[in-house]
């Protein structure tokens, strides 16, 4: 017996992009006004991050992804009622079940479209684009509304000051569907399960744990090669790169990732300074702050970077709506 199989159109691409970030910001002085051993000079040195924003008490992972997912289908101009699959990229759910994707979509007013959630810690953006795009491209979704949203406020510990001062809270989402041509270039990504316990929430404590050291060293020496392997596979060279937004998890690591790679002409997405590293929301979030403030012109190759939890890593080249 021979099944159907449904064909789509000749290419996808990102059609519109959101964002939201909490309004109560915390400064490295709020932190220590809350007790972390830690002053303003060593963050902003060894890390880059000057402010960070936490969501209110009852601010929730579905909150801040409605808030993003509403700004996004309303700047790609694709009407709710043509989204057919909603994927929101998060680690940071308060509880396993339910997942977050049914309710944003009920929400947003989309209508019964397929709905789940997509836990690959930092890089979950960059896997629930792939996922996006093959849905439309394979004729099985119209439209696929993608959105990272993260709550790092709610597993952090104050008095581990490696984490406590890096992780924050935010979403942002993008809007995949059909184009002429192809917006995504091929993926390149991988896993390494040996590194499991380097970035974890501890089962007991539900504290949000890493080893500092060692996924600093893997970030900046393993993923310059991924990040050039994707702009190989798209067959874009590196001085073309518009735009280069790496997952902001420290800006030091942003830096020398961006020396590493060599991107003459890019311009490099530094939205940790502002906005903290909210793990799978980080990538939308800085990319769809740029766009909006006109630094990333419409068409422009865009390389993207996820890397996290897992470990697992992402890379792609796409092209800016
Ligand atoms: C966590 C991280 C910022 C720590 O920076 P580091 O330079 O490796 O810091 P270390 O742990 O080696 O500590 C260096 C010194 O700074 C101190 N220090 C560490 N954190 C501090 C803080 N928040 N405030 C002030 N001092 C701090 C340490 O006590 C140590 O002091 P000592 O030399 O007197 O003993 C850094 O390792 C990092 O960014 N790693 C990557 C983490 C990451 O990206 N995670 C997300 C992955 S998606």
């Amino acid at each position: 017996m021979t099944l159907s199989l449904t064909t789509g159109p000749a290419g996808t691409r990102i059609l519109g992009l959101g964002h939201y970030r909490p309004s109560n910001i915390v400064t490295n002085h709020d932190l220590i006004a809350r007790g972390v051993d830690t002053d303003d000079e060593w963050i902003k040195t060894r890390v880059g991050i000057a402010e960070r924003r936490w969501a209110d008490p009852d601010e929730t992972v579905v909150d801040m992804a409605e808030q993003a997912g509403s700004k996004a289908l309303a700047a790609s101009g694709v009407a709710a009622a043509d989204v057919d699959l909603v994927i929101v990229a998060t680690c940071t759910m308060p509880t396993p079940v339910p997942g977050a994707a049914p309710n944003v979509a009920t929400r947003l007013g989309i209508d019964s479209p397929g709905a789940y959630d997509l836990n690959s810690g930092c890089s979950g953006f960059v896997y629930a684009l792939n996922a996006a795009s093959a849905a439309v491209l394979t004729g099985q979704a119209r439209n696929v509304l993608v959105v990272a949203s993260e709550r790092f406020s709610g597993w952090l510990d104050l008095t581990d000051r490696s984490t406590s001062i890096i992780l924050a809270d935010g979403a942002g989402a993008a809007i995949v569907g059909p184009s002429d041509s192809p917006g995504f270039g091929p993926v390149a990504w991988g896993s390494d399960g040996s590194q499991a316990d380097a970035i974890a929430i501890d089962e007991r404590s539900r504290m949000f744990r890493q080893e500092g050291q060692a996924v600093y060293r893997w970030a900046t020496g393993a993923m310059a090669p991924v990040a050039i392997e994707a702009c190989e596979k798209a067959g874009v060279p590196l001085e073309d790169i518009v735009a280069f937004v790496p997952h902001q998890a420290n800006l030091r690591i942003i830096d020398a990732l961006a020396r590493r790679i060599g991107l003459p002409n890019a311009i490099v997405a530094r939205d940790i300074t502002t906005s903290g590293n909210t793990s799978a929301a980080t990538i939308p979030l800085a990319l769809s702050r740029m766009v909006e403030g006109g630094e990333i012109p419409s068409g422009a190759p865009v390389l993207v970077l996820g890397f996290g939890a897992g470990l697992a890593f992402a890379a792609q080249v796409l092209l800016a709506p």
